[in-house]
């Protein structure tokens, strides 16, 4: 208890007193608790997802984990109270590494006054396949992004002595299947995409957990895959927390404990129970795996404060929360069109004496949508489509109560304002009719378990777009989605907005960028393909019209595990953005592209020539103040083998109207690099490199290209 001792010491002292049993104790879970009806909750379970009780004589505490990808998970099971954030693909919306720190303060701080010691959010898997119905869970389809808004995440939740989390390890990218498929991947892909995404996210924050995926990869689950779990996370990047199966993900006991698994979660399999420690008493996993395996767990509560600074429950701060949670949806919304298509007559931002307004769908009379499954928040009030008391039921399509009506009457006092609830186009479109305005709140649904079989927006909606279009050329539309969605109406409409799954402050953040008192400045963390049969794989791998809605847990539902392969090597390295160069496809709308109500333009490039950073200047032209994020790309020398351009840094800026600034953007050198088999190593190739900087991934005005030697 030696808080002069660095936490290893602290760990191995620790270690060292403990039995054989005790070790044991600590490396599982104690069972579904409150997750499964009818299962054993101890009484010092507090009622999250799960739960590793600590050793009293040694003064370690118990292990309390929750759930907490957007927000603390299942507050109201105990009369508790949680922010429900915006999205976190949304957040990455903002670029803004600083509202990924407050977005996991918010987490960690909420963590703390219920008296959870570790989160088990931070979402981290690549945007490969834009229908995983867990997309809003994560962050981007590009690595670097990702990689570093999770990152920082995570360190937001560690700075409040929280034991952060990074997850799934890995490549879990679609739902369909995900207990049972095997993601096919060549290791160079995978070193240069989703698994630099980890490899930043825990330089960045140095987690105290890594939770494994329920999927095979390269034939081997992921809770027991050697290359993943001791090869990659612990040897080459130097891991030092310990690794936690995902709910249900192991699958051994020798092969997962000698692969690197350290504890097994939620531990009613067993297989770390009894099983391990006959299995270390019989010399088939060493004693040294276990204790390994211990002083990892160990070492994590110390370094990050969990045992000197334990969590004292306390009333959280509901109103903190919320404006958090608005100002990271103010940042993260995105307009992706103003004006007509020739972008001659701006429609927004809307005058506040706008005289009558339709809005249209989505409940936007009481709410705003929330994504589903283990990191569904539960809002004050309930549901505000249908409350009901007790926590969000699984399956539930829950609304947050933040009313785009009630913050858009207020902004425009004197306006006429109608609500249809948009379930009949002919209704929709006549109540648009008579309005000078109208606004569709488009949603899609989108939860752990299952994907969406297309891009389309669900129940019909773009005819209903379709329709409120034709009767009225003012028609501005919202989507509050947990994915790209395809557009057909695109060219009818004369304002989209995606507000994504926008949190408890969303109504609020919407209305201040509808009303322009806040200047949109989000751009896409993932590109917005135009049709399905753009994509890598136009259907979604092993999704059938039985199989639908069924991607979650082929045991616990009494299916059939499905053995299936999901080839990821059809895109490899070029996922994304990098696929719609590669095969000269337009998306709808590109990776890093989002409108503002003012104009920047980009002048003066200079590279240094060891192309460690790049500088060029940055005007806002128009007449708001604003914040632009900037982006640089790099193209890699022809022997890369990488036809694509891909980000290589950022910079958000705010900038006043008419103000100039000279602005300096450092490289991560990883970004100028490949990742080598041959040589298991990253090595910038030599060549001439394309440098390019601009408002987005397809409009970059400035290039600059740069002979580099090794
Ligand atoms: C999810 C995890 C979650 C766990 C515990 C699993 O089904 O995949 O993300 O943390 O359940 O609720």
């Amino acid at each position: 208890m030696n808080p002069a001792l660095d936490p290893d010491a602290r760990a191995d002292l620790m270690l060292h007193e403990m039995t054989l049993d005790e070790k044991i104790q600590l490396v599982h879970g104690i069972g579904w608790g409150v997750l499964r009806k009818g299962a054993y909750v101890p009484p010092e379970d507090i009622g999250g997802a799960g739960f590793v009780p600590g050793i009293p004589r040694l003064h370690l505490p118990d292990i309390n984990l929750a759930d907490s990808a957007v927000g603390v998970r299942m507050a109201a099971l105990h009369g508790r109270y949680a922010t429900a954030l915006p999205s976190a693909l949304g957040m990455s919306a903002s670029w803004d590494p600083d509202a990924a720190f407050l977005y996991g303060s918010v987490i960690g701080r909420e963590l703390r006054d219920q008296g959870f010691n570790m989160s088990i959010g931070g979402g981290m898997d690549l945007i490969r396949e834009p229908r995983n119905g867990r997309n809003f869970e994560y962050s981007s389809e590009d690595p670097i992004l990702a990689g570093n808004m999770i990152g920082q995440l995570a360190r937001g939740v560690q700075s409040n002595q929280i034991m952060g989390d990074i997850k799934h390890y890995a490549f879990n990218d679609q739902e369909t299947g995900r207990n049972t498929y095997n993601a096919l991947i060549d290791e160079r892909a995978a070193r240069e995409t989703d698994l630099l995404a980890f490899q930043i996210a825990i330089g960045i924050a140095h987690p105290a957990g890594v939770m494994c995926a329920y999927n095979r990869v390269n034939g081997d689950y992921s809770c027991e895959n050697d290359f993943l779990l001791n090869k990659v996370l612990k040897h080459d990047w130097n891991f030092k927390g310990f690794v936690l199966s995902d709910w249900g993900g192991t699958h051994s006991t020798v092969k997962a404990a000698l692969a690197g698994l350290d504890n097994d979660e939620p531990g009613d399999d067993n297989f770390f129970s009894g099983p391990l420690k006959e299995a270390v008493l019989s010399g088939q996993v060493p004693q040294s795996r276990l204790d390994d395996m211990v002083h990892r767990i160990v070492r994590s509560m110390f370094a990050t404060g969990a045992i000197d600074h334990p969590p004292i429950p306390s009333v959280v701060d509901p109103f903190r929360g919320r404006d958090d949670a608005q100002h990271i949806e103010e940042e993260s919304i995105v307009l992706l069109k103003n004006g007509a298509l020739n972008n001659r007559a701006a429609i927004l931002p809307l005058s506040a004496s706008t005289p009558s307004i339709a809005l249209i769908g989505g409940h936007a009379d009481v709410g705003v949508l929330s994504g589903g499954g283990s990191s569904q928040v539960d809002p004050p009030g309930g549901n505000a489509v249908n409350p009901h008391p007790g926590s969000a039921n699984w399956g539930e399509h829950v609304y947050l109560r933040s009313s785009p009506l009630h913050y858009i009457q207020q902004a425009a006092p004197n306006a006429h304002l109608t609500y249809d609830p948009g379930i009949d186009p002919a209704a929709a479109a006549k109540a648009a009719s008579s309005a000078q305005i109208a606004i569709v709140f488009a949603t899609q649904w989108e939860s752990e378990g299952q994907d969406s079989a297309t891009l389309s927006l669900p129940d019909k909606q773009d005819a209903l777009i379709a329709a409120v279009a034709a009767a009225n050329p003012n028609t501005i539309v919202v989507l509050e989605t947990g994915n790209p969605v395809s557009m057909p109406w695109a060219t009818n409409v004369k304002g989209i907005l995606e507000a994504w799954f926008p949190g408890i402050g969303g109504a609020e953040a919407l209305t201040n960028i509808l009303f322009g008192r806040v200047n949109p400045s989000g751009k896409l963390p993932v590109t917005f393909p135009a049709s399905d049969d753009q994509l890598p794989h136009p259907h979604v791998t092993g999704l059938t019209p039985r199989t639908g809605n069924n991607g979650a847990d082929a045991r616990t539902r009494g299916q059939q595990p499905r053995d299936f392969a999901v080839d990821y090597n059809v895109a490899g390295m070029a996922v994304g953005y990098r696929w719609f160069q590669e095969k000269n496809e337009q998306p709808l709308f590109p990776f890093g592209f989002g409108l503002s109500y003012t104009r920047f333009t980009y002048s003066n490039l200079h590279v240094t020539p060891d192309a460690k950073s790049v500088a060029f200047d940055l005007r806002n032209t128009g007449s708001r103040s604003g914040d632009e994020i900037a982006q640089v790309y790099v193209t890699l020398p022809a022997s890369a083998g990488e036809p694509f351009r891909k980000l290589a840094a950022w910079k958000r800026i705010s900038l006043a109207a008419n103000a100039t600034q000279h602005v300096e953007i450092p490289i991560d050198p990883l970004a100028l690099s490949i990742y080598s088999i041959n040589k298991s190593a990253w090595l910038r190739p030599s060549g001439d490199f394309l440098i390019e900087a601009g408002g987005s991934s397809a409009d970059l005005p400035l290039h600059q290209s740069l002979h580099l030697s090794q």
